[in-house]
């Protein structure tokens, strides 16, 4: 059984793993740090065309504007282990969810959820892929990952 001191493990998984997924790793590492979590973060893509990329600047701008910080992330895209090794695997969109569930051993299908059901006050599910549209696609992107971002903090850490 786990303990209060062992760390958890948290997969951010979007499409590409420029946008959206990097951008929940460095949200989530700021809100983690200021809630006091001791938590391991990753991201990764249900597709490998971007691997060893750097996130998309785009991303980058919106998301330092802000505060957040995107230093020693690239690209890469899910692998077997990671369903060993993470505790929650987080998709953005349906689509990825789905991708997650065609690959991930049945024994760990609990670990995946969509990250928008850690906000249920938000009229959507999913963060919308910016990866097509223009700057504010981007800003919308970091308001719905910090919804998601403090209700995970506070599912993790409840008192
Ligand atoms: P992400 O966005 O899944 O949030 O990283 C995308 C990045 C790249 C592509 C699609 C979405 N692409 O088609 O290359």
């Amino acid at each position: 059984m786990r303990s209060d001191h062992e760390d958890i493990n948290v997969l951010f998984v979007c499409l590409g793993n420029i946008c959206r997924s990097p951008t929940a790793e460095a949200v989530f590492r700021k809100y983690a740090r200021q809630f006091g979590l001791k938590v391991k973060i990753d991201s990764a893509g249900t597709g490998g065309w971007h691997q060893g990329e750097t996130p998309d600047p785009r991303a980058i701008e919106a998301g330092q504007e802000k505060g957040y910080s995107f230093t020693g992330q690239t690209s890469r895209k899910i692998e077997k282990n990671d369903f060993v090794l993470f505790d929650y695997i987080l998709a953005m969109d349906h689509n990825n969810l789905k991708s997650l569930r065609s690959t991930c051993p049945a024994q760990y299908s609990d670990k995946l959820h969509l990250f928008l059901d850690f906000a249920p006050q938000l009229s959507q599910d999913e963060v919308p892929d910016p990866y097509y549209g223009g700057r504010d696609g981007f800003q919308t992107v970091i308001a719905l990952i910090e919804a998601a971002s403090q209700g995970l903090c506070k599912h993790l850490k409840p008192d």
